[in-house]
């Protein structure tokens, strides 16, 4: 999705960081042997979350919705050193395709994959984080987020993609599109949740900032 004009999009693109050469490899192998590669971060958004993630400087974070591990990495490049990012995903079929790129890459050590889902997962783990990427099935943000807000620590963030939806957040609602009505109701629910402050960025899908007071 392009907010930008098409020009001034590849501007922004030209002056930014580019991708580490691992990640162009992941991104080659998932269009090879994944089904639906558009659910990856890209480029760009990848070196957003690499900066806030660096900005951060995170002991510890959770992701939900790994897939084949970009944004995984990109999140990890900001983790102290003795820190450890949680990362869950309901696909099992995934696991080994992460694993090889986590072990390549500098961080293999500080990634723990969970499988199954985050609803059933994240209560289980007796842990807190200082920031949290939010991008598994949209109609359950809301249910994450209540589950995670009491693991966040103080001044802790939350990420939370594709909050835009395609557009469709700003178009007339069919009834029957539970992933929209979704995406609409987290969407109000960051603005009015008094423990968070709330900002929501036109990067790529919409990409939500979330700071706990
Ligand atoms: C948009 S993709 C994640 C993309 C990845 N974060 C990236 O940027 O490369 C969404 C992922 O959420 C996973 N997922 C869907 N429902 C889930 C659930 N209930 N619990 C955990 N993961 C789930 C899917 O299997 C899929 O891999």
């Amino acid at each position: 999705m392009h907010f930008l004009p098409e020009d001034l999009d590849n501007y922004v693109i030209a002056h930014s960081e580019q991708e580490p050469e691992l990640l162009q490899q992941l991104t080659r192998e998932t269009y090879q042997k994944v089904l639906q590669p558009i659910m990856l971060s890209g480029p760009y958004q990848g070196r957003v979350l690499s900066m806030i993630s660096k900005l951060v400087r995170p002991k510890s974070i959770l992701e939900l919705g790994t897939f084949t591990g970009y944004s995984t990495l990109c999140l990890a490049e900001g983790l102290k050193k003795n820190g450890a990012l949680h990362t869950i995903d309901i696909n099992e079929e995934l696991v080994d395709f992460q694993r090889k790129y986590f072990d390549q890459s500098e961080f293999g050590k500080q990634i723990i994959q969970h499988t199954g889902s985050a609803l059933d997962i994240i209560p289980k783990l007796n842990l807190t984080f200082d920031l949290v990427f939010i991008d598994a099935d949209k109609p359950n943000y809301s249910n994450y987020f209540h589950l995670i807000i009491d693991k966040l620590n103080e001044g802790g963030i939350i990420l939370s993609d594709n909050v835009l939806w395609h557009g469709k957040v700003v178009e007339p609602l069919d009834e029957k599109d539970k992933s929209t009505k979704a995406v609409l109701d987290y969407n109000t629910l960051l603005k009015n949740d008094e423990r968070i402050e709330t900002v929501l960025l036109p990067i790529r899908d919409g990409l939500t900032i979330s700071r706990k007071k």
